[in-house]
Parts: C-alpha cells; sequence; structure tokens
C-alpha cells in the first residue's frame, strides 16, 4: 500500500480528522464501518487531497505503507477494543495504532501494554478542539512510546494547530500519559466554564444586568488577561438571540448541566493520587447539582435565604472585582490541575514536562488562552516548580487581586449567589499557603479513637497516647 496515514471511524470528528491529513498533503486511508459514510467522505471532499476508500478492513490495511499508521477514531470503551481487535491480526511488526478518541487512561495503558506484547505500537493521544479543531488544527497530546513518536510526530505536527509558528502537538509521556493530560485538559476545561458561569451569576445578580449587557463585559475581559477562546465564546453566546421567541438565547436554556464523564475521571484521579483540584471537583459537582432536580425542588421550597438584596453602588468596580477573582481562581484551577500532571508523572514514571503541555495546549484546544504562556515561562524558570501558584508571575497577579477576590467571596456568601469554583480556590489559596492548619487536630482524633498514632513538632517518630487509660504516650 501507499497510504501514509489511516482513519477508521468517520463520524465527524474522523472525517475532519481525516479531511485535515489529506489536505496538508497527506495520503489517507479512509475507513467505516458502514461503507456508505467513506462513499460520502469521498464524494463530498474528495478534491481537498488524495483519499484510499476501502470497504473491508483488510484492504483498508492493505492501502497502508509500513510501518502503517491507523488512527482509531470511534466511541470510547468497547467500541474501541472491538476495532483494536479487528485489526490487529491485519498488521505487522512497527506497525502504529493510535486512539484519538476520549478515552480512559487506564484502558490506554491496558491497550498499550497489549499491542506492545504482539510487537504493535500503540499510541493513545489526546485530540482537543472539536470539530472545527480536528478540521482546521487541533492540539494534540500523544503517548506512547518514542519510537512510534519519531514516525508519527512529524504528520500530527503537520495537522496540529500552530502558535507563532510552534506545532500545538508534542510527546507526551508513554503509555496512558496523553489520555491521561487530555483527561486533565477537560477537567480544567470543566472548572473554567464553572468559573466563567459563576463571574456570569455575580453580574446578572449583583447587577440586574441582562445577558447582552453581560456578554458586553465578557467581550472586553477578552482584551485583556483573560483572553481566551471560553472567554470569547461566552460572550458570543450571551450576545445570541432566541429566534423563535426573541428572548436572549440563555435565558430559553435549561439549567441542567451534562457531562459525558472526562471531568469525573479527573477528580476520581484527583482522589485517587491525593492531589486536592479542587477547582475542577467543585464544577464538577456543579454540573451534578445542577441536574438534582428532585433535590432542587424540595429545597427551592423549604430552605430560607436569610440574605439582603445586593445592593452595589460603583458598578465599574464591581465589574472588575469579579474580572480579578476570575482570573484569581482560574490560576487556581490551573495551578491544581498540573499539580495533578506533575503527581501522576510520578506515579506512573512519565516524566512529563509540564511547560510543554501548557504550550501545546496555547492553541487549537478548549482552553485554548494568551495565560498559557505564563504557564510555559513559569516552568521554563523551574521545570521541578512544585506549585504553579509560587512562581513569581503567577503570586504577583494573585495578590494583585486578593482583596477584590475575599470581597467577592464574602459578598456572594453573605447574598446567597452559590459560588463553589471561586470560593473552594480562594480556600485553597488560604489553606496551601497557611503556616498552620488545624490537620493536628485532625491526627489526635485518629488516635484517640483509632490508635491511628501522630507525628510530634518538637521530635521525629510516630506516637499514640493511650487515651482511655493513663494516657502516657508511647513509641508507636
Ligand atoms: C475537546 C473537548 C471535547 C468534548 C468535551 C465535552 O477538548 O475538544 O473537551 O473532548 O467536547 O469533553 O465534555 P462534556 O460532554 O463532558 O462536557
Amino acid at each position: 500500500g501507499t497510504a501514509q496515514i489511516g482513519v477508521t471511524g468517520l463520524a465527524v470528528m474522523g472525517r475532519n480528522l481525516a479531511r485535515n491529513f489529506a489536505r496538508n498533503g497527506f495520503t489517507v486511508a479512509v475507513h467505516n464501518r458502514s461503507f456508505a459514510r467513506t462513499q460520502s467522505l469521498v464524494a463530498e471532499h474528495g478534491e481537498e487531497g488524495t483519499f484510499v476508500p476501502s470497504e473491508s478492513v483488510e484492504d483498508f490495511v492493505a492501502s497502508l505503507a509500513r510501518p502503517r499508521k491507523i488512527v482509531v477514531m470511534v466511541k470510547a470503551g468497547p467500541a474501541t477494543d472491538a476495532v483494536i481487535d479487528e485489526l490487529v491480526p491485519l498488521l505487522d511488526e512497527g506497525d502504529i495504532v493510535i486512539d484519538a478518541g476520549n478515552a480512559h487512561f487506564p484502558d490506554t495503558r491496558r491497550r498499550e501494554a497489549a499491542l506492545r506484547e504482539k510487537g504493535l505500537h500503540f499510541v493513545g493521544s489526546g485530540v482537543s478542539g472539536g470539530e472545527e479543531g480536528a478540521l482546521l488544527g487541533p492540539s494534540i497530546m500523544p503517548g506512547g512510546t518514542r519510537e512510534s513518536y519519531e514516525v508519527l510526530g512529524p504528520i500530527l505536527e503537520a495537522i496540529s494547530a500552530k502558535v507563532d509558528g510552534v506545532p500545538c502537538c508534542t510527546y507526551v509521556g508513554p503509555d496512558g500519559a496523553g489520555h491521561f493530560v487530555k483527561m486533565v485538559h477537560n477537567g480544567i476545561e470543566y472548572a473554567d466554564m464553572q468559573l466563567i458561569a459563576e463571574a456570569y451569576d455575580l453580574l446578572k445578580q449583583g447587577l440586574g444586568a441582562s445577558a447582552a449587557q453581560i456578554g458586553e463585559i465578557f467581550a472586553q475581559w477578552n482584551t485583556g488577561d483573560l483572553e481566551s477562546f471560553l472567554i470569547e465564546i461566552t460572550a458570543d453566546v450571551l450576545a445570541h438571540v432566541d429566534a423563535a421567541t426573541g428572548a436572549a438565547f440563555v435565558d430559553i436554556v435549561l439549567d441542567q448541566a451534562e457531562q459525558k464523564g472526562t471531568g469525573r475521571w479527573t477528580v476520581q484521579n484527583g482522589l485517587d493520587l491525593g492531589v486536592p483540584i479542587t477547582g475542577i471537583a467543585e464544577a464538577t459537582f456543579a454540573r451534578a447539582l445542577s441536574g438534582s432536580v428532585p433535590q432542587r425542588e424540595a429545597a427551592r421550597a423549604a430552605l430560607p435565604a436569610a440574605t439582603l438584596p445586593w445592593d452595589v453602588s460603583d458598578r465599574d468596580a464591581f465589574i472588575e472585582d469579579v474580572r480579578q477573582a476570575l482570573y484569581a481562581s482560574k490560576v487556581v484551577a490551573y495551578s491544581q490541575g498540573f499539580d495533578q500532571i506533575a503527581a501522576a508523572s510520578a506515579e506512573f514514571g512519565w516524566d512529563i514536562d509540564r511547560g510543554a503541555m501548557a504550550r501545546i495546549w496555547r492553541g487549537g484546544c478548549i482552553i485554548r488562552a494568551r495565560f498559557l504562556n505564563r504557564i510555559t515561562e513559569a516552568y521554563e524558570r523551574d521545570p521541578q516548580l512544585p506549585l504553579l501558584l509560587a512562581d513569581e508571575y503567577f503570586t504577583a497577579a494573585v495578590g494583585d487581586g486578593l482583596a477584590a477576590w475575599r470581597r467577592i467571596v464574602a459578598g456572594a456568601a453573605q447574598h446567597g449567589v452559590p459560588v463553589p469554583a471561586f470560593s473552594s480556590s480562594l480556600s485553597y489559596y488560604d489553606g496551601v499557603r497557611a503556616v498552620t492548619l488545624p490537620a493536628n487536630l485532625i491526627q489526635a482524633q485518629r488516635d484517640f479513637f483509632g490508635a491511628h498514632t501522630y507525628r510530634r513538632t518538637d521530635r521525629d517518630g510516630s506516637f499514640h497516647t493511650q487515651w482511655s487509660t493513663d494516657r502516657t504516650e508511647h513509641d508507636a
């Protein structure tokens, strides 16, 4: 065969990735379970490049030059395993199977190990940017062997988004590293979206502003430090008018958020690794709360508010406070996400370059933003940076907004506006910087009821106090 890359699974993401490869001059083998979809791709977009369509998996595999590079773009889970099982017997040593879906990284680890045993490469790759990104240039986060990246990297870099001429694609790390980083990307996406939603709610409730007015505020914010894809589309969405009713579009959208699971995986992993990703967790739980319909109905009728009306005297000052609180909370959420990447990298031996991850997120992906440059710079200053928040740039940026952040969180509490991500981020900030935390009491309680032992501030070792008898202390 002669095709340089193959794509199987031609739903919208697979289709657009295949077109992207073709538009960049690669000969693309294409295959889909139902051949009609393959035919329609070639009929509608055949002039964009060179497609080699196949009806059977055998012909598809045979149409590829070796080592074969096959992108699998099907639904995460059993469908992915089914396609891999069908492909594997047809492949030769050194061939590369790329899973570009949102797979859960433990599945990727399992699949990588299984294919490695057969002399094949399995590359679990995060791909972000939605439909448009897949076609015009996504952010790509490939894992697997370094050896596979030597062959595959140039092709993926060619179709990726570019920022200042730099591709938004780099080798992430072995086995599940690519899908792990994509998972955290999505967790951060949840946190970022929740923070933006809380800012919108604060402006709505604090100022009584209309969707269109709030849209203008977001458009203004998009010219500064907050400049990002998510802020930009928020301004766009808020300005949109519903054709059927003439109402602001957001005002006719039901307030129950859904999710497909990547945010939940991120939180579950945060718990497994013991990394406090509070922003992502609150964002995920906020979606769950919004969808808890019977609970919301029961609470709406029964729970008193005991709040005062929000009397904002200086509108501009309030808007600026919300902006600064949003930025500070956002820095915390990203700092936590990068901590999670560091923890997983250590746990699984991935050696992930966090600065490089921020670099490939500058374009193509959903969380693309000006501020990611600052993150890359921070890790360039100190590749082992233990806490992004403690980098000089972020310390200063958050410090400047600290008073505003406190005013907003306190005001929201007094006036009954739920701001789980804003407030948990501020609590995290105060917790992580605290000289002492009340964990001493937790340890004492644990020792009291379960003889779980404690350490002392004044000497090394573990100790237990005989609480139920004479309360003497013993080495544990
Ligand atoms: C991306 C997106 C993409 C998907 C979200 C939606 O990076 O292109 O993250 O993967 O649109 O995961 O996730 P939810 O349906 O869970 O909100």
